[in-house]
């Protein structure tokens, strides 16, 4: 069964503990971190984390698009994720292979991330040691994109490689996903479903959530 990972980006900041108890029913929560360089918007940082990590027991699923994050990772670990994806895009290898390390020194699971002009072999030198891989299906920034169809090609090629090199580790897709789109992303070898318009722009979250995770039920 997938897991679904609602993304707070579309949930109300003002209301926030409302909203992720609104979601209580999925698997894991998306948080996203933007810094206005890596991408053009700017959302939350280590505080809103660590006051999230204080009102719920889910899963923190935590997506940095931040510009050489090796500079964060002790602080977003310590503010409480459970698991922290890192942009192929946002340093060079040796950088992005230290964020790894520091994620594993501090008990976190780690991810990398792959915008779309990124293949999927970009991967491979991280891929025996990843928890997930995160594979976007817009380009990241914004919530409410329309989802990139040739992106389902990544998706395969990341599925082959995962199942030839490192069968246990998860995949997460991002970007566009509602019903419909997230069939094909299921037959194409994700695991993880992130979605934010798709299940707070429903009239009833939780009844989006079950009908994502229906999806892949056929
Ligand atoms: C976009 C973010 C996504 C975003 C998805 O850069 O990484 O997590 O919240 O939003 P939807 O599901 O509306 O495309
Ligand atoms: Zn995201």
């Amino acid at each position: 069964m997938v897991k679904i990972a609602p993304s707070i980006l579309s949930a109300d900041f003002c209301n926030l503990e409302r909203d992720i108890r609104r979601v209580s029913a999925a698997d894991w929560l998306h948080v996203d971190v933007m810094d206005g360089m890596f991408v053009p918007n700017i959302t939350i940082g280590v505080p809103v984390v660590q006051s999230i990590r204080k009102h719920t027991d889910m899963f923190l699923d935590v997506h940095l698009m931040i510009d050489k994050p090796v500079r964060y990772i002790d602080q977003f670990c310590k503010a409480g994720a459970d698991l922290l994806s890192v942009h192929l895009e946002a340093d060079h290898s040796a950088r992005i292979a230290d964020a790894l390390r520091a994620m594993e020194a501090n008990g976190v699971k780690r991810a990398v991330a792959l915008r779309p002009i990124t293949s999927a072999r970009a991967i491979l030198p991280y891929l025996e040691q990843l928890d997930m891989v995160l594979v976007m299906t817009v380009e990241p920034g914004f919530g409410g994109q329309k989802f990139m169809e040739e992106q389902l090609d990544t998706i395969r090629e990341v599925r082959a490689l995962i199942d030839r090199y490192n069968p246990a580790c998860e995949l997460e897709v991002d970007g566009g996903v509602a019903p419909g789109t997230a069939e094909k992303v299921i037959e194409a070898g994700a695991t993880v479903l992130v979605a934010g318009s798709a299940v707070y722009g429903a009239a009833d979250p939780a009844k989006a959530i079950k009908a994502l995770r229906q999806d892949g039920v056929l």
